[in-house]
């Protein structure tokens, strides 16, 4: 059997063999064979829009690997400045480069005064701070002007490492002014979460500690976001970044397409639905409800997984180890009976849906004090390694600018006519 496949023109009889590669079939031969003929896929529900050698996912068997790297083994054992370094430069560093890039990421944390007094507290008292962090990674391209240099490396990696760098800072900033609390300064003594623990909760104590467990699941969380292949913002990236515009302009238009609820959004359902269920009473006929048709299990289903996301059996490990610190988030018994009978129930098995990420990360934000709003936000901090390396293949592969074809579905051609004489 050939590993390809024969395409007939049935309007000509003519054939064409186009090899299967990477399990793909290269449209170029599609298109010379048939041109003006396109191939009509909305959602690119069954298009591969890139070749990429960051992350592998295989929905059906629940599996997902950085640069190779099982997910479990980094969630374990790694940090997530070290999986940011993974992503982007394909190996894991040795230890003097390690040191090298912490040292790195850690001298860039501070943002220029204006950022913070001209930009950031220019915003309405009650802005959400996911609209604040996009409109501040986008201005940040104003202060960097080198940052249209992305074929020179040295700048390009300038702007790789101040982006990871401060988005910690420009987060926790947009949830201090939206609360009317003061900014706070990085502190550079301390590590990649537990800076952004102090930034986010620091008052009046000279330095701020935060819990190591509460560190580390934070750390473990970004870890677990930090990419998942070509989803919706990572997408954004790759084709704002193919016009070659900075990659402060393209990581503004990724946040963007992360702040959407179908994307970013969905932990905070989870936690609006299980509030509104109030109680493991009213588990039953939530249920029901949601088999009759009345809305979604939030937290549940998934595009690509069709088996338990790897990543929820993983969040739901640390989710323990946080409640330990911070009491049980009372919600969680309320989650935990939906799991049980939504994987008993035929209506949720015969439709492969299992817990997705988002599913009980939600519950740890919340024991961990974070207000709704920042959800997206705390999403937006790790994928930006993510949608920098993919921004960084994409010019090293390159890529064509992104320009995708339509099916016209309009009018014919018709004269203008003037407005008197229109009826
Ligand atoms: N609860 C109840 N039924 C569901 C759910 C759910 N969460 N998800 C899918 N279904 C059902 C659909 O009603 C449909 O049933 P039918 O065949 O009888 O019509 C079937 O399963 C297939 O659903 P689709 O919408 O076609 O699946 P799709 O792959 O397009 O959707 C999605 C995936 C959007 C994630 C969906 O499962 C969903 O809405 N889940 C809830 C929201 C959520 O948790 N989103 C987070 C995703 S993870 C992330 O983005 C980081």
């Amino acid at each position: 059997m050939a590993d390809s496949i024969t395409i007939t023109d049935n309007r000509t009889g003519e054939s064409v063999e186009i090899p299967i590669t990477n399990g793909g079939v290269a449209a170029a031969d599609w298109s010379k064979f048939l041109p003006g003929v396109w191939f009509y896929d909305p959602g690119f529900m069954s298009t591969a829009a890139c070749e990429s050698a960051i992350t592998y996912l295989d929905g059906e068997a629940g599996i997902l690997r950085y640069r190779g790297y099982p997910i479990e083994q980094l969630a374990e054992r790694s940090s997530y400045l070290e999986v940011a370094y993974l992503l982007l430069h394909g190996d894991l560093p040795t230890a003097d480069q390690f040191e090298a890039w912490r040292h790195e990421i850690t001298m860039h944390t501070f943002i220029h005064e204006n950022v913070r007094k001209r930009f950031l507290e220019g915003f309405h008292y009650d802005a959400h701070p996911m609209g604040m962090l996009v409109s501040a990674v986008a201005a940040l391209s104003t202060f960097y002007l080198d940052a249209k240099e992305i074929f020179d490396p040295a700048s390009r990696n300038k702007q790789i490492i101040r982006l990871i760098a401060k988005m910690p800072t420009l987060a926790a900033a947009a949830h201090r002014f939206s609360v009317g609390m003061p900014f706070v300064y990085p502190d550079n003594s301390l590590d990649f979460a537990s800076n952004f623990l102090s930034m986010m909760w620091k008052v009046a104590e000279p330095r701020f500690e935060a819990d190591p467990v509460l560190s580390r699941a934070l750390d473990v969380l970004f870890i677990l976001h930090a990419d998942h292949e070509q989803n919706c913002s990572t997408t954004a990236m790759r084709v704002v970044g193919s016009s070659h515009a900075d990659p402060y302009s393209a990581t503004a238009a990724a946040a963007a397409a992360l702040y959407g609820p179908r994307h970013g959004g969905a932990n905070e359902a989870v936690i609006k639905m299980l509030t509104e269920i109030g109680s493991i009473d009213n588990v039953p006929d939530f249920i029901a409800g949601v088999k009759a048709g009345n809305g979604r299990l939030q937290g549940f289903g998934h595009r690509v997984y069709k088996s338990y996301d790897p990543r929820a059996k993983i969040i739901k490990h640390t989710a323990d180890q946080v409640f330990e610190v911070t009491g049980k988030n009372p919600l969680l018994d309320i989650a935990l009976k939906l799991e049980e009978i939504a994987l008993s129930d035929e209506y949720f098995t015969s439709r492969r849906l299992y817990p997705n990420v988002d599913f009980y990360s939600g519950l740890i934000y919340q024991a961990m004090g974070f207000p709704l709003e920042m959800f997206p936000v705390l999403f937006a901090i790790p994928r930006t390694a993510g949608w920098l390396a993919h921004w960084q293949e994409m010019l090293d592969q390159d890529s064509k600018i992104a320009r995708p074809r339509q099916l016209y579905i309009g009018t014919e051609p018709r004269d203008y006519v003037g407005i008197d004489a229109r009826s």
